[in-house]
């Protein structure tokens, strides 16, 4: 039976993500890890250990040779994206699942994008946030109608662009049906974190508009709103939606709210991001899609790349100085290109 085959999985940087991905994926019963993968000797064997001693090496080419596996698996710094979708891509794997920016720049998302629609490979990108149930609860009340015709979604994070914008991003799209973005505004300040390992502006703000008349607006960074009931800074998000009779957001560490036409006052409940909880679904739904095709993943990477560029338009914004209009072509790498504009 289809439903039973086991998928054979390579994973590559066994650092926080990293093992947090093996983890699920051995713990999932529907896929075997045949390969790991890390510069750091340490953590490789100790991974390797942990794991059932299986491939190991500290160049993913040589592990992933002769091993054609289903799933290749990446969990490296946001540096590190093109060369190994390629290395995955020509190993003949069937799907890439790798984190958050899925690239430094519009011009190396776009490769990466032709690369493996070229290949025919599929992509899955760790916007894995969305298996919280408070997350889930909120999408389940937009979606209901309960707070009437949607105007506005919205997310704000205290973390920084490259760790967080992209989720942000994406619960926004989600909120919003995944519509598509036809342009943005952004301006931008601060470049202490240029020099972070996540490179970004201290602090970002965009504003989108969606093809459905929807706003969008997103703050990322120093500077946008506190989250106090929110201890930790990158549990510190408020996403969520307002309607014209009512409202729903979530806070990453903090539980849900909303107010819908019936509710008579807020109504609430809890949830925080945890990803003991939400890495489990999100292997399985790897499973279901390489199982059938018709069950594309939540995460798929054409998905991510939407929110990546609507990120890198927000930059582009910030530089031009105007309404920057979606899709991208290639440019000026955003990141540079953003820190010598800011002062
Ligand atoms: N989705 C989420 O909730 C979430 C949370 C935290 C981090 N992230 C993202 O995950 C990614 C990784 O973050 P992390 O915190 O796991 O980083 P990390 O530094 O803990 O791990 C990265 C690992 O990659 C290894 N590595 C570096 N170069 C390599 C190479 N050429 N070949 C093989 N291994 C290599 C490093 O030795 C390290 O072990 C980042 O893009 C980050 O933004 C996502």
């Amino acid at each position: 039976m289809s439903g039973e085959k086991k998928y054979s999985v390579v994973v590559v940087g066994l650092g926080k993500r990293g093992m947090h991905h093996a983890e699920a994926f051995a713990n999932n019963g529907r896929f075997e890890i045949v390969g790991l993968c890390d510069i750091d000797n340490a953590r490789l064997e100790a991974a390797a250990k942990k794991f059932g001693n299986p491939k190991t090496g500290t160049d993913a080419r040589e592990v992933l040779k002769g091993l054609k596996p289903d799933v290749f698996c990446f969990c490296t710094l946001p540096q590190l994206r093109l060369d190994l979708i390629r290395a995955g891509a020509e190993a003949g794997a069937g799907l890439i699942a790798f984190e958050k920016p899925i690239a430094m720049s519009t011009n190396e998302a776009l490769e990466i994008m032709k690369l493996v629609r070229g290949a025919k490979v599929k992509t899955v990108v760790s916007h894995q946030h969305r298996y919280g149930e408070h997350y889930k609860k909120v999408k389940e009340i937009i979606a209901s109608g309960a707070i009437g015709r949607v105007h506005t979604v919205y997310g704000t994070a205290s973390g920084w662009m490259m760790h967080m914008l992209t989720h942000l991003i994406d619960y926004t799209r989600w909120f919003n049906d995944n519509t598509e973005a036809e342009w943005v505004v952004g301006q931008a300040s601060g470049k202490e974190k240029f020099s972070d390992n996540h490179p970004s502006p201290d602090y970002i703000a965009g504003l989108i508009q969606f093809a459905n008349g929807v706003r969008g607006i997103v703050e990322s960074g120093d500077g946008a709103p506190d989250v106090p009931e929110v201890d930790y800074w990158w549990r510190k998000c408020r996403i969520g939606a307002q309607g014209t009779e009512g409202f729903a957001e979530v806070l990453t560490g903090g539980g849900w709210r909303a107010i819908t036409k019936d509710s008579g006052g807020v109504i609430s409940g809890p949830g925080c991001m945890d990803y003991a909880h939400d890495m489990p679904p999100y292997i399985q739904e790897i499973a279901d899609w390489l199982d059938d095709p018709k069950k594309v993943h939540p995460c798929n990477g054409e998905s991510a790349y939407k929110g990546f560029e609507i990120m890198m338009a927000i930059c582009r914004s910030v530089v031009q100085r105007g309404k920057i209009k979606l899709p991208l072509g290639p440019g000026e790498p955003e990141l540079e290109a953003l820190e010598k504009a800011l002062s």
